[in-house]
């Protein structure tokens, strides 16, 4: 399939069938803003779930936070952002239409006209004010990035939990940036999600430490399903590198357009946290307690988006096969992350089998999310659930009532096993924990 086919085969299907619909709709759409519907939202909840338990849950150096997305002028004056997180605009005078200069020849790309104004800086910030005052004080910023709340935090987190460098803060949650040119369904929204993990280490060490963190990145990717070609690892040139970065090493997935950016993985110097001392006259640096230093720790940074994860991990799991003659559509998303794990499919609706269906249902959603489905033929059924992803079909036929047994389809291999009920959820559990993921790896350097 051709890939501007795939991208529209793909947006088609999630807004069909319940993942992804472009916001407020009813009264005809909001410009590049989407709405997660049911499905979409267990992606996203898997995405996020698989992250954490490998950022944080597996590393006992990693600590979680949720800091305030509401901020004060102060946190961006001092890092640098109110300042330098601008895009170049231009404005095409023929129709009136707002580029990224950098994204365009000096023609514009809607009417063709050169009548363009000189480019400005556009910054990317949302800003509002708070309570019912207008004023310096009242002035606020919506967060473009999650990562200054661990750099502000830093010192507090490192205290109440007792610990020094080596250890990172994690943080899973929204983002907003007045993008120019948003597009390409949730590759570039204003607002999105982002899973960025700030791994404050003695500057000694912080070049081993982004190698570290470049390779399990790439592992965690790689183990849900984005393999081979589909990614690829680009080092930033020094002119593209952010006002904070020394080096910047982008993941970038194979999207229709082109190879993009997925994650990008930081070194971040002392940059913020020594900004931060300056502008709150706070001493934030560490003790190193065998030299006696003090020092501020440099900041590698794993960033990557929960919302363009899952336009990616969607359209690498797209597939088109034949069975039995027809044609069906398949979402080879990885077990852990389809939306859901298993359906149960009662053959008939009968209420003999019906009220079984609905028990293997109670009995599987204590430890996973599960469909029911009891409408149209079993065949039609199976389609639906491949078309979402669901790894495993359950069904439940006039024989159960017999042998209290189900017959387990596997959405891959199409092969059948038939199982007691008393063992479906094990048979299930088994199924899903068998499913390769990406393990922490202990810090394979030592602090110097
Ligand atoms: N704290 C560093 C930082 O924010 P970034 O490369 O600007 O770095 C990190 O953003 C990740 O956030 C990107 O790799 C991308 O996955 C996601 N992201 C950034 N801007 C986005 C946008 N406008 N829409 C969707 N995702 C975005």
């Amino acid at each position: 399939m051709p890939e501007q086919d795939r991208l529209e085969t793909v947006v088609a299907l999630t807004k069909r069938r319940g993942f992804i619909f472009p916001a407020a709709e009813l009264y005809g759409g909001f410009r590049s803003a989407y709405d997660f519907g049911p499905l979409g939202v267990l992606l996203l909840r898997k995405i996020r779930d698989e992250w954490w338990r490998f950022m944080v849950r597996e590393r006992p150096e990693v600590v979680g936070l949720e800091a305030s997305i509401l901020t004060p002028r102060a946190i961006w004056e001092a890092s640098g952002h109110l300042e330098h997180f601008a895009d170049p605009l231009v404005d095409c005078r023929s129709c009136k239409e707002r580029w990224r200069a950098d994204q365009i020849d000096g023609v514009c790309p809607r009417c063709g006209s050169r009548d363009l104004t000189p480019v400005r800086a556009f910054n990317l910030m949302f800003r509002t004010q708070v309570g019912p005052v207008e004023g310096e004080g009242a002035e606020a910023y919506l967060r473009p990035e999650t990562a200054q709340g661990m750099f502000v935090d830093a010192a507090g987190v490192a205290r109440a939990m007792r610990l020094r460098p080596p250890f990172g803060i994690a943080q899973i949650g929204k983002s907003f940036r007045n993008e120019i040119t948003p597009g390409n369904f949730v590759f570039r929204t204003r607002e999105f999600e982002q899973m960025e993990m700030e791994f404050f280490v003695h500057p000694d060490a912080a070049d081993k430490a982004h190698d570290f963190w470049i390779e399990e990145r790439m592992r965690w990717y790689d183990a849900l399903g984005l393999t081979g070609a589909w990614l690829r690892l680009r080092e930033h040139d020094r002119d593209e590198l952010s006002h904070y970065a020394s080096r910047t090493v982008d993941i970038e997935f194979r999207f229709p357009w082109g190879y993009g950016e997925l994650e990008g993985i930081a070194n971040r110097t002392d940059f913020d946290l020594r900004a931060h001392a300056r502008a709150a006259r706070e001493d934030l640096s560490f003790l190193d307690p065998e030299t006696n230093e003090r020092f501020y720790p440099y900041t590698i940074e794993p960033a990557g988006g929960v919302t363009r994860a899952a336009m990616a991990f969607l359209l690498a799991a797209f597939d088109v096969d034949e069975v039995n003659g027809e044609q069906r559509t398949v979402l080879r998303l990885s077990p852990r992350l389809a939306p859901y794990t298993a359906a149960v499919l009662p053959l008939a609706r009968k209420p003999e089998l019906t009220s079984l269906a609905r028990r293997v249902f109670d009995e599987l959603a204590t430890i996973v999310d599960v469909d029911y489905d009891e409408t149209q033929s079993i065949g039609r059924r199976y389609r639906r659930q491949d078309e979402i992803g669901t790894p495993w079909c359950v069904t439940v036929d006039f024989e159960s009532l017999d042998d209290a047994a189900v017959t387990i389809r596997d959405r891959d291999t199409l092969q059948q096993e038939r199982v007691a009920i008393s063992d479906v959820a094990t048979k299930i559990a088994e199924r899903l924990e068998a499913a390769p993921r990406a393990r922490a790896r202990a810090l394979t350097f030592h602090q110097r």
